[in-house]
C-alpha cells in the first residue's frame, strides 16, 4: 500500500486554503493509503513563538483535523515534536542541502523579505531580499533549513505521496532532490522520490478576498473553520470588486477571478455558471455574488466549526490519539532511521 505524509504548521485556526489545499484531501485518502498526517509544530519555531502559546497552537490544529473528519483508526496523527528520528534525520539531509539552492528557495526570499519589512516598518514591496541589512532580524538558519526539515518530514516515512497546496510545490522539488542525492551519495534506495497528490487537477491555490495573491495565515486574509456565520459574512461582503463589466465577455480582473475560483471550490458547478453568465452579459451584481458565496462557505465550514470546541476540550480523547499516533510515528520513522544510518556507514560496536 502507498504510503502518504503531509503535515500543517501549528501557528493558528486553520483558513480555507490550509482546508481546501491540503485537509479535505487528507480526509479522502485516509481510506485508501497508508496516511501519516502531523503537526509540524517544529516548523512554527521559526518565528519564536511564546512557550505558553505554544501547546495550544498545537492542539488546535489536533482539534481541527479531528473535527474536518480525520480518524485516528484510519490515519496515523501525530506530533512532528514527538518523533525525534525526524530531528535526526534533519541532520543527515542538512549535509546534502547546498546554501545556494536553500537560499534561491521562494518561500525563504519572501519570509526575509516579509520579516524586514515588519522590522522597518515598511511595505513589502518596497523591500529587497539581499540589500544585506538584515541586523537584528530574525532570519534564523531554521528558516534557510526549513526546506530541508520538510523532507526529513516526508522521507521519514518513506512517502510516496503527498498532498499540498501550490505553495509547497517548489518545497516537496527539493525533498525529491534530497532523496535522489542520498541514494545516489550512499548507493542504496533507501527514498522513494515522493510525488504530489494532486487527484489529477494540479495543485490548487485559494486565493485571498482581498484582491492579492494566496489565502494564508501570515497574509491576513484567511476565512477561518473557526469562524462564525456572521464573521464569513462580514469578510466576504468586503471582498474587493468594482461596477462590474462594461462590455460583454470582458477580460475578468485578478480580484474578481479570485471570487469565482473561490466559488468553484464551495458552491454547485452550476451556481458558479449562473454567476459567469452575468459576468458575460455584464448583468451580475457582486453584492448577489457574495451573499451566495458566503452561504456556500458556511455550507461547508460550520458542520466543522461546530465539532470543533467539543473535540478542543476532550483531553482524554486527544491524549490517547497523540499517544496511538506518536507510537506508529517512531515505529515508521526508527524503521528508516535504520536504512539511513546503515547507508551512511553508522555501525554499532
Ligand atoms: P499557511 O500557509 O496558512 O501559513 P501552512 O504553511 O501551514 O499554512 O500550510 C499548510 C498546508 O495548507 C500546505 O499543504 C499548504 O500548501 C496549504 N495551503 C496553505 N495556504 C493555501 C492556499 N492559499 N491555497 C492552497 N493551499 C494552501
Ligand atoms: N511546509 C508546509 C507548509 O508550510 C508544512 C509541512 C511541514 C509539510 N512538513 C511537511 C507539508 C511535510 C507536507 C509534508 O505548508
Amino acid at each position: 500500500m502507498n504510503t502518504v505524509v503531509s503535515g500543517i504548521r501549528s501557528t493558528g485556526h486553520l483558513h480555507l486554503g490550509n482546508y481546501f489545499g491540503a485537509l479535505k484531501n487528507f480526509v479522502r485518502i485516509q481510506d485508501i493509503y497508508n496516511c501519516f498526517f502531523f503537526i509540524a509544530d517544529l516548523h512554527s519555531l521559526t518565528t519564536h513563538p511564546h512557550p505558553d502559546d505554544f501547546h495550544k497552537s498545537v492542539k488546535i490544529i489536533l482539534a481541527e483535523y479531528i473535527a474536518a473528519g480525520l480518524d485516528p483508526e484510519k490515519a496515523t496523527i501525530f506530533i512532528q515534536s514527538d518523533v525525534p528520528q525526524v530531528s535526526e534525520l534533519y541532520v543527515l539531509l542538512n549535509m546534502l542541502s547546498y546554501k545556494g539552492e536553500l537560499e534561491r528557495t521562494t518561500s525563504f526570499k519572501d519570509k526575509v523579505r516579509l520579516a524586514k519589512a515588519q522590522a522597518r516598518n515598511k511595505p513589502v514591496e518596497e523591500i529587497s531580499y539581499d540589500d544585506n541589512n538584515d541586523e537584528g532580524i530574525n532570519i534564523n538558519a531554521g528558516l534557510l533549513t526549513y526546506p530541508t526539515l520538510m523532507a526529513a518530514d516526508i522521507l521519514i516515512h518513506r512517502a510516496d505521496f503527498v498532498p499540498v497546496g501550490k505553495d509547497q510545490e517548489q518545497h516537496l522539488e527539493f525533498a525529491r532532490v534530497l532523496a535522489r542525492r542520498f541514494n545516489n551519495m550512499y548507493g542504496e534506495e533507501v527514498f522513494p522520490e515522493p510525488r504530489a497528490l494532486d487527484f489529477g487537477t494540479g495543485l490548487i491555490k485559494v486565493p485571498g478576498l482581498d484582491g492579492s495573491g494566496k489565502m494564508g495565515k501570515s497574509e491576513g486574509n484567511g476565512i477561518y473553520l473557526y469562524d462564525d456565520e456572521a464573521t464569513i459574512t462580514k469578510k466576504v461582503k468586503k471582498a474587493l470588486t468594482d461596477s462590474g463589466p462594461t462590455e460583454p465577455n470582458a477580460p475578468m480582473p485578478e480580484y474578481i477571478k479570485n471570487l469565482f475560483t473561490l466559488m468553484s471550490l464551495v458552491s454547485d458547478p452550476s451556481t458558479v455558471d449562473y454567476f459567469m453568465e452575468k459576468y458575460n452579459t455584464c448583468t451580475i451584481r457582486y453584492g448577489d455574488m457574495k451573499k451566495q458565496l458566503a452561504e456556500d462557505i458556511c455550507k461547508v465550514t460550520l458542520p466543522i466549526k461546530e465539532r470543533i470546541d467539543d473535540v478542543y476540550n476532550d483531553d482524554a480523547y486527544l491524549h490517547k490519539v497523540v499517544e496511538s499516533g506518536r507510537e506508529k510515528a517512531r515505529e515508521s520513522a526508527a524503521k528508516t532511521l535504520e536504512l539511513a544510518r546503515k547507508a551512511v556507514g553508522f555501525k554499532v560496536f
